[in-house]
């Protein structure tokens, strides 16, 4: 299979190195915002480099496309993938609002293309497991917490071009508890900022989040996110709490609670790979059976990160 990559940066450089230990799979192109840049990467993986995306997809001959770029660059992209037919993977969030990824569901919806977005924590075999503990029980309640450091990108500190942490990264946990406890009816979003813009230049996303949800099936969440804290230091993790007792989660480990009995399971598996693996399959075969987040749902988290934007920002709950 022929592969392209668009984006040389961070996260394009970790698929192009699961890409390249798969079997009949070649990194054929890699397009970066210069040919330059483009060039020095795909010179690694012994692939062409290209400085526009027409270019690439006129030249080659490409089964699928990889889309890693930062939030405010989606749109054009996959428009021009979409009208070529070709199936592609896009690292999340789909955009910085829901406004664009609405319409480019449409697109995908239309022409019944593959698709997978990158949220690969529902390829954890934590999140496989946990899965499992939860069938039959009743969630009462979720807290959910993301908290880091200020990435080092400039476009990340832009609220116009990376949305904030909440729609950047919280994301991640708002798909899982969609995908572990069903679809979100309401939600209320406080953010706060002011220690940042002391530290960095040019910063306009918010210091942290606390924001809650309410779910159709009348369970309770709630998030809170930061990235104040200093590099190296941080945590990912969500709590369930059901009639049955707590389960602890974080993508490695899984610790159940119950009365008199605690057990904990630890996990050491490749999420990306197996994400990877799922979607190139499916592409391989025509047909879309495994991939746990196509387009089309991985929008509707969109829509919940992009109302917690606007909750926070309105001041007011929005109903979902
Ligand atoms: N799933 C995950 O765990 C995970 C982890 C990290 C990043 N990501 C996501 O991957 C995406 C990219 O993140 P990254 O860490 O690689 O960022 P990065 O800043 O390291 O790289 C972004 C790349 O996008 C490309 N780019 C930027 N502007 C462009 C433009 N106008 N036209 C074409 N290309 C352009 C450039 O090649 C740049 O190198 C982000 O959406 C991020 O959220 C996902």
């Amino acid at each position: 299979m022929k592969i392209g990559l668009v984006g040389t940066g961070g996260f394009s450089r970790l698929h192009a190195g699961l890409l390249e230990k798969m079997k009949d799979v070649e990194i054929s192109a890699i397009c970066g915002r210069s040919t330059r840049k483009a060039e020095e990467m795909a010179a690694g993986f012994g692939a062409k480099g290209y400085g526009a995306l027409k270019s690439m997809l006129e030249a080659e001959s490409l089964d699928a496309v990889y889309i890693c770029v930062p939030p405010m660059v989606h749109g054009v992209i996959e428009e021009e993938l979409i009208q070529r037919g070709i199936p592609f993977f896009v690292e999340k969030p789909l955009g910085v609002d829901d406004e664009l990824p609405n319409h480019i569901c449409e697109l995908v919806e239309e022409r019944s293309l593959i698709t997978s977005v990158g949220y690969h924590f529902r390829y954890l075999e934590s999140v496989e497991k946990m899965k499992d503990l939860l069938r039959g029980s009743k969630i009462g309640m979720v807290t959910a917490n993301w908290s880091g450091s200020m990435p080092e990108v400039k476009w990340w500190r832009d609220n116009n071009q990376s949305g904030g942490q909440f729609v950047e990264q919280t994301t991640h946990l708002v798909d899982l508890l969609r995908f572990l406890c069903g679809e979100i009816d309401e939600i209320h979003a406080f953010f706060g900022e002011g220690h940042l813009k002391n530290v960095y230049e040019n910063v306009t996303v918010p210091d942290v989040g606390s924001v809650n949800m309410k779910l159709k099936n009348g369970a309770v969440a709630n998030f809170s996110n930061t990235c104040i804290l200093p590099a190296g230091t941080g945590d990912v993790r969500m709590v369930f709490y059901t009639e049955k007792g707590i389960l602890e989660w974080s993508p490695k480990q899984l610790k159940c609670i119950e009365a008199g009995r605690d057990t904990i399971y630890r996990f050491h598996d490749n999420p990306y790979l197996k994400e990877s693996e799922i979607f190139l399959d499916a592409v391989r075969h025509g047909k879309d059976n495994g991939i746990l987040s196509p387009y089309q749902d991985a929008v509707k988290t969109q829509q919940i990160t992009h109302a917690a934007t606007v909750s926070a920002r309105d001041r007011f709950s929005v109903k979902l």
